[in-house]
Protein backbone atom coordinates (compact mmCIF):
# COMPACT_ATOMS: atom_id res chain seq x y z
CA UNK A 1 0.00 0.00 0.00
CA UNK A 2 1.20 3.24 -0.59
CA UNK A 3 0.90 6.69 1.47
CA UNK A 4 -1.78 7.71 -0.39
CA UNK A 5 -3.50 4.53 -0.43
CA UNK A 6 -3.35 4.59 3.42
CA UNK A 7 -6.85 5.57 5.56
CA UNK A 8 -6.83 9.07 6.23
CA UNK A 9 -5.69 9.92 9.72
CA UNK A 10 -8.29 10.84 12.19
CA UNK A 11 -8.31 14.19 13.77
CA UNK A 12 -9.99 14.77 17.29
CA UNK A 13 -10.30 18.43 17.02
CA UNK A 14 -11.23 20.19 21.05
CA UNK A 15 -12.53 23.63 20.10
CA UNK A 16 -14.38 25.04 17.90
CA UNK A 17 -13.65 29.15 17.53
CA UNK A 18 -11.59 30.92 15.90
CA UNK A 19 -9.52 29.04 14.64
CA UNK A 20 -11.11 26.15 14.92
CA UNK A 21 -13.91 26.45 13.16
CA UNK A 22 -11.09 27.87 9.98
CA UNK A 23 -9.30 24.53 10.53
CA UNK A 24 -12.15 22.51 10.23
CA UNK A 25 -13.60 24.24 6.92
CA UNK A 26 -9.44 23.49 5.74
CA UNK A 27 -9.80 20.44 6.31
CA UNK A 28 -13.26 19.43 5.03
CA UNK A 29 -12.51 21.49 1.61
CA UNK A 30 -8.92 19.75 1.14
CA UNK A 31 -8.23 17.49 3.49
CA UNK A 32 -5.39 16.24 1.05
CA UNK A 33 -3.00 18.91 1.91
CA UNK A 34 0.57 17.33 3.43
CA UNK A 35 2.79 16.48 0.73
CA UNK A 36 3.42 12.98 2.11
CA UNK A 37 0.00 12.19 0.11
CA UNK A 38 -1.79 11.38 2.86
CA UNK A 39 -5.04 12.82 3.81
CA UNK A 40 -6.39 14.00 7.19
CA UNK A 41 -10.05 13.45 8.06
CA UNK A 42 -12.06 15.02 10.93
CA UNK A 43 -13.42 12.13 12.89
CA UNK A 44 -14.42 13.87 16.88
CA UNK A 45 -14.65 17.07 17.97
CA UNK A 46 -15.56 19.38 21.40
CA UNK A 47 -16.47 22.46 22.48
CA UNK A 48 -18.48 24.45 25.23
CA UNK A 49 -21.81 24.40 23.06
CA UNK A 50 -22.99 21.66 20.84
CA UNK A 51 -25.59 23.83 18.86
CA UNK A 52 -23.13 27.36 18.60
CA UNK A 53 -23.03 27.92 14.79
CA UNK A 54 -19.60 27.51 13.32
CA UNK A 55 -19.91 28.45 9.87
CA UNK A 56 -19.30 25.20 9.20
CA UNK A 57 -21.62 22.03 9.11
CA UNK A 58 -20.04 19.64 12.20
CA UNK A 59 -23.19 17.58 12.60
CA UNK A 60 -21.33 14.47 11.03
CA UNK A 61 -18.47 14.54 13.27
CA UNK A 62 -18.74 12.50 16.60
CA UNK A 63 -19.33 15.11 19.31
CA UNK A 64 -17.67 14.79 22.40
CA UNK A 65 -18.43 17.23 25.79
CA UNK A 66 -15.77 16.71 27.32
CA UNK A 67 -12.31 17.17 25.67
CA UNK A 68 -10.41 14.81 27.63
CA UNK A 69 -12.55 12.06 26.24
CA UNK A 70 -11.75 12.97 22.79
CA UNK A 71 -8.23 12.85 23.41
CA UNK A 72 -8.28 10.12 24.82
CA UNK A 73 -10.63 8.03 22.29
CA UNK A 74 -9.73 5.26 19.84
CA UNK A 75 -11.22 6.83 17.19
CA UNK A 76 -8.36 9.51 16.41
CA UNK A 77 -5.03 9.36 15.51
CA UNK A 78 -3.95 13.27 16.25
CA UNK A 79 -5.07 15.17 18.84
CA UNK A 80 -5.04 18.86 17.98
CA UNK A 81 -6.34 20.98 20.86
CA UNK A 82 -7.85 24.58 20.22
CA UNK A 83 -9.33 25.66 23.61
CA UNK A 84 -6.39 27.86 24.80
CA UNK A 85 -5.70 28.73 28.45
CA UNK A 86 -2.98 27.36 30.33
CA UNK A 87 -4.75 25.42 32.97
CA UNK A 88 -7.77 23.57 33.13
CA UNK A 89 -9.29 21.51 30.35
CA UNK A 90 -6.72 22.82 27.43
CA UNK A 91 -3.95 21.59 29.46
CA UNK A 92 -5.42 18.24 30.71
CA UNK A 93 -6.35 17.18 27.38
CA UNK A 94 -3.23 17.56 26.13
CA UNK A 95 -1.56 15.27 29.09
CA UNK A 96 -4.21 13.11 28.07
CA UNK A 97 -3.74 12.57 24.47
CA UNK A 98 0.38 12.67 25.05
CA UNK A 99 -0.40 9.87 27.90
CA UNK A 100 -2.52 7.74 25.39
CA UNK A 101 0.33 8.34 22.87
CA UNK A 102 -1.50 10.31 20.39
CA UNK A 103 0.41 13.19 18.26
CA UNK A 104 -0.45 16.61 19.76
CA UNK A 105 -0.46 19.96 17.91
CA UNK A 106 -1.93 23.20 19.66
CA UNK A 107 -2.14 26.56 19.10
CA UNK A 108 -1.77 27.30 22.66
CA UNK A 109 1.11 30.33 23.49
CA UNK A 110 -0.37 29.96 27.45
CA UNK A 111 0.37 26.38 27.39
CA UNK A 112 3.62 25.92 25.95
CA UNK A 113 4.89 29.27 27.96
CA UNK A 114 3.68 27.55 31.18
CA UNK A 115 4.41 23.90 30.75
CA UNK A 116 6.16 23.15 27.30
CA UNK A 117 9.03 21.61 29.29
CA UNK A 118 6.89 19.04 30.70
CA UNK A 119 4.85 18.18 28.08
CA UNK A 120 7.61 17.80 25.54
CA UNK A 121 9.12 15.64 28.45
CA UNK A 122 5.73 13.38 28.45
CA UNK A 123 5.92 13.80 24.57
CA UNK A 124 9.18 12.42 23.65
CA UNK A 125 8.47 9.43 26.46
CA UNK A 126 5.99 8.18 24.76
CA UNK A 127 7.64 8.88 21.38
CA UNK A 128 5.07 11.60 19.44
CA UNK A 129 5.41 14.71 18.61
CA UNK A 130 3.96 18.08 20.04
CA UNK A 131 4.17 21.17 17.60
CA UNK A 132 2.65 24.40 18.05
CA UNK A 133 3.70 26.35 15.43
CA UNK A 134 0.49 28.30 15.32
CA UNK A 135 1.11 29.49 18.71
CA UNK A 136 3.65 32.35 17.65
CA UNK A 137 2.70 34.97 15.16
CA UNK A 138 -0.49 32.71 13.92
CA UNK A 139 0.48 32.13 10.27
CA UNK A 140 3.77 33.57 10.17
CA UNK A 141 6.30 30.52 10.35
CA UNK A 142 8.65 31.76 13.52
CA UNK A 143 8.66 28.27 14.81
CA UNK A 144 9.99 26.73 12.27
CA UNK A 145 12.14 28.88 11.10
CA UNK A 146 13.98 29.11 14.95
CA UNK A 147 13.60 25.34 15.37
CA UNK A 148 14.62 24.22 12.26
CA UNK A 149 15.92 26.61 9.33
CA UNK A 150 18.08 28.30 11.99
CA UNK A 151 18.79 25.22 13.93
CA UNK A 152 22.93 25.35 13.03
CA UNK A 153 23.14 28.72 13.79
CA UNK A 154 23.85 30.47 17.33
CA UNK A 155 21.17 33.31 17.53
CA UNK A 156 22.26 36.55 19.99
CA UNK A 157 18.68 38.22 20.14
CA UNK A 158 15.43 37.76 18.89
CA UNK A 159 13.07 40.68 18.82
CA UNK A 160 9.65 40.46 17.80
CA UNK A 161 6.25 43.15 17.61
CA UNK A 162 3.79 39.75 18.60
CA UNK A 163 0.86 40.46 19.39
CA UNK A 164 -1.87 41.72 16.83
CA UNK A 165 -4.19 43.87 19.05
CA UNK A 166 -1.36 45.92 20.63
CA UNK A 167 0.32 46.57 17.20
CA UNK A 168 -3.44 47.61 16.40
CA UNK A 169 -3.94 49.79 19.02
CA UNK A 170 -0.71 51.91 19.37
CA UNK A 171 -0.67 52.30 15.14
CA UNK A 172 -4.49 53.70 15.41
CA UNK A 173 -3.47 56.33 18.28
CA UNK A 174 -0.74 57.20 16.25
CA UNK A 175 -2.58 57.78 12.85
CA UNK A 176 -6.03 58.76 14.00
CA UNK A 177 -4.71 61.33 17.35
CA UNK A 178 -7.47 58.99 19.64
CA UNK A 179 -6.19 58.07 22.99
CA UNK A 180 -5.44 54.12 24.33
CA UNK A 181 -8.88 54.06 26.22
CA UNK A 182 -10.74 55.44 23.40
CA UNK A 183 -8.54 53.17 20.19
CA UNK A 184 -9.48 50.12 22.79
CA UNK A 185 -12.66 50.21 22.75
CA UNK A 186 -13.24 50.94 18.78
CA UNK A 187 -10.61 48.04 18.56
CA UNK A 188 -13.06 46.27 21.30
CA UNK A 189 -16.28 46.79 19.10
CA UNK A 190 -14.75 45.61 15.94
CA UNK A 191 -13.46 42.24 17.16
CA UNK A 192 -9.35 42.98 17.69
CA UNK A 193 -9.70 42.91 21.28
CA UNK A 194 -11.15 40.59 23.67
CA UNK A 195 -13.65 41.82 25.96
CA UNK A 196 -10.92 41.51 28.98
CA UNK A 197 -8.27 42.93 27.34
CA UNK A 198 -5.66 41.92 30.12
CA UNK A 199 -3.86 39.09 28.14
CA UNK A 200 -2.85 41.35 25.41
CA UNK A 201 -2.34 44.82 26.48
CA UNK A 202 -0.63 43.63 29.28
CA UNK A 203 1.74 42.42 27.24
CA UNK A 204 1.46 38.70 28.55
CA UNK A 205 0.35 37.57 25.26
CA UNK A 206 3.26 38.81 23.62
CA UNK A 207 5.64 37.10 26.15
CA UNK A 208 3.74 34.07 26.14
CA UNK A 209 5.45 33.64 22.77
CA UNK A 210 8.91 34.95 23.18
CA UNK A 211 9.14 32.91 26.04
CA UNK A 212 8.16 29.97 23.65
CA UNK A 213 11.18 31.27 21.29
CA UNK A 214 13.62 32.13 23.51
CA UNK A 215 13.53 28.54 24.17
CA UNK A 216 13.48 27.58 20.89
CA UNK A 217 16.50 29.78 20.01
CA UNK A 218 18.71 29.23 23.37
CA UNK A 219 18.17 25.97 23.56
CA UNK A 220 16.28 25.42 27.42
CA UNK A 221 13.26 25.07 28.46
CA UNK A 222 10.35 27.86 28.09
CA UNK A 223 11.39 29.53 31.30
CA UNK A 224 7.81 31.93 32.23
CA UNK A 225 9.47 32.64 35.66
CA UNK A 226 12.45 34.67 33.59
CA UNK A 227 9.71 36.76 31.45
CA UNK A 228 10.00 40.63 32.72
CA UNK A 229 6.33 42.04 31.49
CA UNK A 230 5.15 45.67 31.07
CA UNK A 231 2.04 46.28 28.66
CA UNK A 232 0.56 49.36 26.82
CA UNK A 233 -1.41 50.59 29.82
CA UNK A 234 1.12 53.74 30.15
CA UNK A 235 1.63 54.74 26.91
CA UNK A 236 0.24 58.19 25.99
CA UNK A 237 -0.69 60.03 22.70
CA UNK A 238 1.75 62.48 24.19
CA UNK A 239 4.55 60.35 24.28
CA UNK A 240 3.70 58.70 20.77
CA UNK A 241 3.51 62.71 19.18
CA UNK A 242 6.77 63.55 21.06
CA UNK A 243 8.60 60.14 20.55
CA UNK A 244 7.64 60.54 16.44
CA UNK A 245 9.35 64.45 16.95
CA UNK A 246 12.78 62.53 18.04
CA UNK A 247 12.58 60.35 15.59
CA UNK A 248 11.11 57.30 17.18
CA UNK A 249 7.95 54.90 16.83
CA UNK A 250 6.76 53.61 20.18
CA UNK A 251 6.21 49.40 19.50
CA UNK A 252 5.50 47.09 22.35
CA UNK A 253 8.85 44.97 21.90
CA UNK A 254 8.85 41.02 23.20
CA UNK A 255 12.65 40.63 23.41
CA UNK A 256 15.03 37.86 24.61
CA UNK A 257 19.05 38.13 24.32
CA UNK A 258 21.78 35.61 25.28
CA UNK A 259 25.15 36.42 26.51
CA UNK A 260 27.69 34.81 28.10
CA UNK A 261 26.65 36.15 31.18
CA UNK A 262 23.16 34.94 30.88
CA UNK A 263 19.38 35.14 29.09
CA UNK A 264 16.94 38.34 29.20
CA UNK A 265 13.15 37.47 28.16
CA UNK A 266 11.38 40.98 27.93
CA UNK A 267 8.10 42.72 26.82
CA UNK A 268 7.93 46.02 27.04
CA UNK A 269 6.86 49.72 25.28
CA UNK A 270 9.82 50.42 23.44
CA UNK A 271 10.97 53.39 21.10
CA UNK A 272 12.44 51.87 17.48
CA UNK A 273 14.23 54.39 15.19
CA UNK A 274 11.95 55.27 12.26
CA UNK A 275 13.98 53.36 10.05
CA UNK A 276 14.10 49.77 12.00
CA UNK A 277 12.27 47.30 10.19
CA UNK A 278 10.23 46.50 13.38
CA UNK A 279 9.22 49.85 13.48
CA UNK A 280 7.35 49.84 9.96
CA UNK A 281 5.29 47.21 10.70
CA UNK A 282 1.63 48.30 11.26
CA UNK A 283 -2.09 47.49 12.12
CA UNK A 284 -2.41 44.23 13.29
CA UNK A 285 0.63 42.58 11.87
CA UNK A 286 3.85 41.00 13.34
CA UNK A 287 7.19 41.32 12.57
CA UNK A 288 10.41 39.49 13.95
CA UNK A 289 13.75 40.40 13.91
CA UNK A 290 16.61 38.04 14.65
CA UNK A 291 20.57 38.50 15.26
CA UNK A 292 22.52 35.82 14.54
CA UNK A 293 25.93 34.27 14.72
CA UNK A 294 26.07 33.24 11.06
CA UNK A 295 23.10 34.37 9.06
CA UNK A 296 23.31 38.21 10.67
CA UNK A 297 20.08 40.20 10.47
CA UNK A 298 16.90 38.41 10.05
CA UNK A 299 13.42 40.15 9.54
CA UNK A 300 10.04 38.30 8.65
CA UNK A 301 6.49 39.62 9.16
CA UNK A 302 3.23 38.67 8.61
CA UNK A 303 -0.26 37.83 9.77
CA UNK A 304 0.05 37.14 13.62
CA UNK A 305 -3.71 35.71 14.20
CA UNK A 306 -6.56 35.22 12.63
CA UNK A 307 -8.50 32.49 11.20
CA UNK A 308 -7.50 31.36 8.22
CA UNK A 309 -3.50 31.98 8.09
CA UNK A 310 -3.92 30.47 11.84
CA UNK A 311 -5.55 27.20 10.85
CA UNK A 312 -2.96 27.35 7.34
CA UNK A 313 -0.15 26.47 10.59
CA UNK A 314 -2.09 24.34 12.13
CA UNK A 315 -2.64 22.00 9.46
CA UNK A 316 1.35 22.21 7.99
CA UNK A 317 2.00 20.79 11.71
CA UNK A 318 -0.53 18.39 11.04
CA UNK A 319 1.89 17.44 7.40
CA UNK A 320 4.49 17.64 9.95
CA UNK A 321 3.14 14.72 12.07
CA UNK A 322 2.16 12.84 8.80
CA UNK A 323 6.16 13.34 7.80
CA UNK A 324 7.06 11.41 10.91
CA UNK A 325 7.70 14.83 12.86
CA UNK A 326 10.75 13.41 15.18
CA UNK A 327 12.61 16.30 16.23
CA UNK A 328 12.65 16.54 20.27
CA UNK A 329 9.70 19.47 20.96
CA UNK A 330 12.28 22.15 21.72
CA UNK A 331 15.87 21.84 20.58
CA UNK A 332 17.30 19.36 22.56
CA UNK A 333 15.64 16.03 24.44
CA UNK A 334 13.97 17.60 27.22
CA UNK A 335 15.96 15.76 29.49
CA UNK A 336 18.65 17.78 29.22
CA UNK A 337 16.73 21.00 28.58
CA UNK A 338 18.69 22.79 31.39
CA UNK A 339 17.92 26.49 32.74
CA UNK A 340 20.02 29.27 31.56
CA UNK A 341 20.89 31.82 33.65
CA UNK A 342 18.30 34.36 34.27
CA UNK A 343 20.24 38.18 33.95
CA UNK A 344 18.52 40.43 36.64
CA UNK A 345 17.56 43.13 34.74
CA UNK A 346 17.83 46.20 36.77
CA UNK A 347 21.08 45.55 35.71
CA UNK A 348 20.92 45.28 31.83
CA UNK A 349 22.12 48.77 30.11
CA UNK A 350 19.47 50.62 28.19
CA UNK A 351 19.12 54.21 26.86
CA UNK A 352 15.87 56.02 27.79
CA UNK A 353 13.39 57.99 26.98
CA UNK A 354 12.28 59.97 30.22
CA UNK A 355 9.49 62.79 29.43
CA UNK A 356 8.37 65.14 31.84
CA UNK A 357 5.47 67.21 32.50
CA UNK A 358 6.91 70.55 34.24
CA UNK A 359 6.06 73.77 35.53
CA UNK A 360 6.65 76.70 32.78
CA UNK A 361 8.88 78.34 35.17
CA UNK A 362 13.03 79.53 35.74
CA UNK A 363 14.74 77.13 37.08
CA UNK A 364 13.06 73.95 36.06
CA UNK A 365 15.63 72.49 33.36
CA UNK A 366 18.77 73.61 35.57
CA UNK A 367 17.24 71.28 38.46
CA UNK A 368 16.68 68.37 36.27
CA UNK A 369 20.11 68.47 34.33
CA UNK A 370 21.92 68.37 38.63
CA UNK A 371 19.84 65.85 39.27
CA UNK A 372 20.87 64.22 36.18
CA UNK A 373 24.31 64.58 37.22
CA UNK A 374 24.11 63.62 40.83
CA UNK A 375 22.74 60.31 39.42
CA UNK A 376 25.42 60.08 36.92
CA UNK A 377 22.83 59.82 34.34
CA UNK A 378 24.23 61.36 30.99
CA UNK A 379 22.12 62.97 28.49
CA UNK A 380 22.22 62.22 25.12
CA UNK A 381 19.33 65.35 24.07
CA UNK A 382 16.87 67.51 25.84
CA UNK A 383 14.26 68.60 23.91
CA UNK A 384 11.61 71.19 25.39
CA UNK A 385 8.43 71.46 23.54
CA UNK A 386 5.13 73.03 23.54
CA UNK A 387 2.34 70.82 24.69
CA UNK A 388 0.77 69.34 21.24
CA UNK A 389 -2.68 70.73 20.66
CA UNK A 390 -3.65 67.70 19.28
CA UNK A 391 -2.80 65.62 22.95
CA UNK A 392 -6.07 67.68 24.85
CA UNK A 393 -3.48 68.11 27.75
CA UNK A 394 -5.29 69.85 30.34
CA UNK A 395 -2.27 70.07 33.17
CA UNK A 396 -0.71 73.67 32.07
CA UNK A 397 2.68 72.26 32.30
CA UNK A 398 5.13 71.75 29.66
CA UNK A 399 6.72 68.69 28.51
CA UNK A 400 10.51 68.17 28.44
CA UNK A 401 12.08 64.79 26.81
CA UNK A 402 15.57 64.05 27.15
CA UNK A 403 16.98 60.32 26.15
CA UNK A 404 19.97 59.22 27.75
CA UNK A 405 23.16 57.44 26.84
CA UNK A 406 23.11 53.58 27.62
CA UNK A 407 23.15 53.43 31.80
CA UNK A 408 22.38 50.54 33.43
CA UNK A 409 18.57 50.32 34.62
CA UNK A 410 19.16 50.67 38.42
CA UNK A 411 20.44 54.20 37.73
CA UNK A 412 17.72 55.28 35.45
CA UNK A 413 15.48 54.24 37.89
CA UNK A 414 17.55 56.10 40.61
CA UNK A 415 17.01 58.95 38.81
CA UNK A 416 13.31 58.78 37.68
CA UNK A 417 12.54 59.15 41.10
CA UNK A 418 14.69 61.54 42.45
CA UNK A 419 13.44 63.68 39.53
CA UNK A 420 9.82 62.47 40.44
CA UNK A 421 10.76 64.35 43.30
CA UNK A 422 11.55 67.85 42.59
CA UNK A 423 8.48 70.25 43.58
CA UNK A 424 8.56 70.91 39.84
CA UNK A 425 7.12 68.21 38.62
CA UNK A 426 3.19 68.13 37.55
CA UNK A 427 3.19 63.85 36.95
CA UNK A 428 5.34 60.94 37.64
CA UNK A 429 8.17 60.81 34.62
CA UNK A 430 7.62 58.15 32.17
CA UNK A 431 10.25 56.41 30.84
CA UNK A 432 10.74 53.60 27.78
CA UNK A 433 13.68 52.09 26.91
CA UNK A 434 14.97 53.10 23.39
CA UNK A 435 15.61 49.81 21.29
CA UNK A 436 19.28 49.06 20.88
CA UNK A 437 18.85 46.39 18.15
N1 LIG B 1 -7.59 33.60 17.24
C1 LIG B 1 -6.38 33.65 16.67
O1 LIG B 1 -6.18 34.33 15.66
C2 LIG B 1 -5.25 32.86 17.25
C3 LIG B 1 -3.96 32.99 16.71
C4 LIG B 1 -2.91 32.22 17.21
C5 LIG B 1 -3.17 31.34 18.25
N2 LIG B 1 -4.41 31.26 18.77
C6 LIG B 1 -4.64 30.30 19.86
O2 LIG B 1 -5.54 29.31 19.41
C7 LIG B 1 -6.32 28.85 20.50
C8 LIG B 1 -7.80 29.04 20.17
O3 LIG B 1 -8.04 30.42 19.95
P1 LIG B 1 -9.41 30.95 19.36
O4 LIG B 1 -9.19 32.38 19.02
O5 LIG B 1 -9.91 30.05 18.29
O6 LIG B 1 -10.34 30.87 20.65
P2 LIG B 1 -11.91 31.00 20.74
O7 LIG B 1 -12.46 31.60 19.49
O8 LIG B 1 -12.23 31.61 22.03
O9 LIG B 1 -12.38 29.46 20.75
C9 LIG B 1 -12.17 28.64 21.85
C10 LIG B 1 -12.94 27.37 21.65
O10 LIG B 1 -12.71 26.52 22.78
C11 LIG B 1 -13.96 26.02 23.23
N3 LIG B 1 -13.90 25.78 24.66
C12 LIG B 1 -13.66 26.67 25.64
N4 LIG B 1 -13.73 26.05 26.84
C13 LIG B 1 -14.03 24.77 26.61
C14 LIG B 1 -14.27 23.66 27.42
N5 LIG B 1 -14.20 23.74 28.76
N6 LIG B 1 -14.57 22.49 26.82
C15 LIG B 1 -14.66 22.39 25.49
N7 LIG B 1 -14.43 23.42 24.65
C16 LIG B 1 -14.12 24.59 25.22
C17 LIG B 1 -14.97 27.09 22.89
O11 LIG B 1 -16.27 26.51 22.81
P3 LIG B 1 -17.56 27.37 22.40
O12 LIG B 1 -17.29 27.89 21.02
O13 LIG B 1 -18.68 26.41 22.44
O14 LIG B 1 -17.66 28.47 23.43
C18 LIG B 1 -14.45 27.58 21.54
O15 LIG B 1 -14.97 26.79 20.50
C19 LIG B 1 -5.85 29.65 21.72
O16 LIG B 1 -4.85 28.93 22.37
C20 LIG B 1 -5.25 30.89 21.10
O17 LIG B 1 -4.28 31.50 21.91
C21 LIG B 1 -5.46 31.99 18.31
Amino acid sequence: MTRSDRPPHRLGVAGLGTVGAALVKLVSARGDFAPSGESVVISGISARSRSAPRGADVSCYDWFEDPVALARSPDIDIFVELIGGSEGVARAAVEAALQAGKPVVTANKALIAHHGAALAALAEAKGVPLLFEAAVMGGTPAVKLVREALVADQIHSIAGILNGTCNYILTQMEQSGSSFSQVLKQAQALGYAEADPTTDVGGFDAAHKIVILAALAFGGPPDWGVAEVEGLEGVDLLDIRLAGDLGYRIKLVAAAAKSAEGVSVRVHPTLLPLDHPLARADGALNALFIQGENTGRMFIQGPGAGPGPTAAAVAADIADVLAGAKRPVFQRPAAQLARARALVPKALATKAYIRLIVRDEPGVIASVSETLAECGLSIDSFLQKHMPESVGDASGGVPIVLTTHPAVESVIFDAIARIGALPTMITPPRMMRIANI
